[in-house]
């Protein structure tokens, strides 16, 4: 029998993402749209230290701007641990310390890598011992890239991006980010693209309420190919992000004169992706963009998702 007190504090690493495929259906009368989208976690992560505390309490550790990420319960942390608690009976609180390296309101999941991570850190801390199942099930309940952010590698997801099902990826692909100083808000590019959709006159019918990943997409990831997934690529929130953000095309050029084989804003924005065919065309284009200027990192895919690093 272990007669280990709990730990004094737990890290636990959750990975950012990058969104190789998302399609936008309409909108449900939750507000929330319908998507079909294909994750892959990358290496770049979010690491959250737990210590025990009677209240709840958060301090932000990184290259973040002052007051871009809230300290309250708007911090999507904060919620997880205030969440946890609530649904086991675990009484007291717990000090969480976020160190952050995926840009914050980028399109990269950076919020809900914390929010995973918060999850299983407070989960191991208290000793409350949830199955994967029951963590999944609070991940869907705080954000709809919650639960990927807790399972990591590559993944389909359906409904409103939060019914997960793994997809087969071979090999590893190389990405260079582009990061933007300034962030974008998730709602208003949902926004826009509603209103973009209907100022369109191309459009017929209403956008389904229900999508599926082209085939394509899933076959080049399966045959580990980044040519094919280059040509298969697509966002449909590219649009509305292009607009709010004009920089963004410019950037998308640069990355593909420097050689990478297709560039797409991540998520709602405004992190760009470059999928490149080797590592070393990666670091390539990651000089030439940071040489014109821009903050350019070359991550790999897929990475698992949340684990705990210390305990
Ligand atoms: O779930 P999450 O908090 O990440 O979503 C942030 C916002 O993105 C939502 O409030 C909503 O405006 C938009 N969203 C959406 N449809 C989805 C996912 C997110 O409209 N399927």
């Amino acid at each position: 029998m272990s007669l280990l007190p709990f730990p004094e504090a737990v890290h636990v690493r959750a990975p950012g993402k990058i969104n190789v495929y998302l399609g936008v259906g309409g909108r449900h009368d939750d507000g929330y749209h319908a998507l079909a989208t294909v994750f892959q976690a990358v290496s770049l992560y979010e690491d959250v230290i737990a210590r025990p505390s009677d209240d709840f309490s958060i301090v932000v550790k990184g290259a973040v701007e002052p007051g871009s990420v809230p300290l309250d319960d708007r911090n999507l942390a904060m919620r997880a641990a205030k969440l946890l608690a609530a649904v086991t009976g675990h009484e007291g609180g717990v000090a969480l310390e976020l160190r952050k390296s995926v840009p914050v309101a980028g399109g990269m999941g950076g919020g809900s890598a914390d929010a995973a991570a918060a999850l299983l850190a407070c989960d191991t801390l208290w000793g409350t011992g949830l199955s994967p199942m029951h963590l999944h099930e609070l991940a869907t309940r705080l954000g709809a890239d919650v639960p990927f952010a807790l399972h990591g590698g590559t993944a389909v997801g359906t409904g409103r991006g939060d019914q997960l099902n793994p997809a087969l990826a071979r090999g590893r692909f190389d990405w260079v980010l582009v990061m933007s100083d300034e962030g974008l808000s998730t709602p208003v590019i949902y926004q826009r693209l509603d209103e973009h959709r209907a100022q369109g006159e191309a459009l017929a019918d209403d956008p389904p309420l229900s999508l599926d990943v082209p085939i394509p997409v899933l076959q080049a990831l399966r045959a580990g190919d980044p040519h094919s997934l280059a040509a298969s690529m697509h966002n449909d929130l590219e649009v509305a992000a292009l607009q709010e953000r004009p920089v963004l095309e410019e950037i998308i050029r640069d990355g593909l004169h420097a050689g990478a084989l297709s560039g797409i804003v991540s998520g709602s924005g405004p992190t760009v992706a470059f999928l490149c065919d080797t590592a070393d065309t990666a670091r390539y284009v990651q000089a030439e963009l940071e040489e014109r200027g821009r903050d350019a990192l070359h991550v790999h895919g897929p990475v698992p998702g949340a684990r705990v690093i210390s305990a």
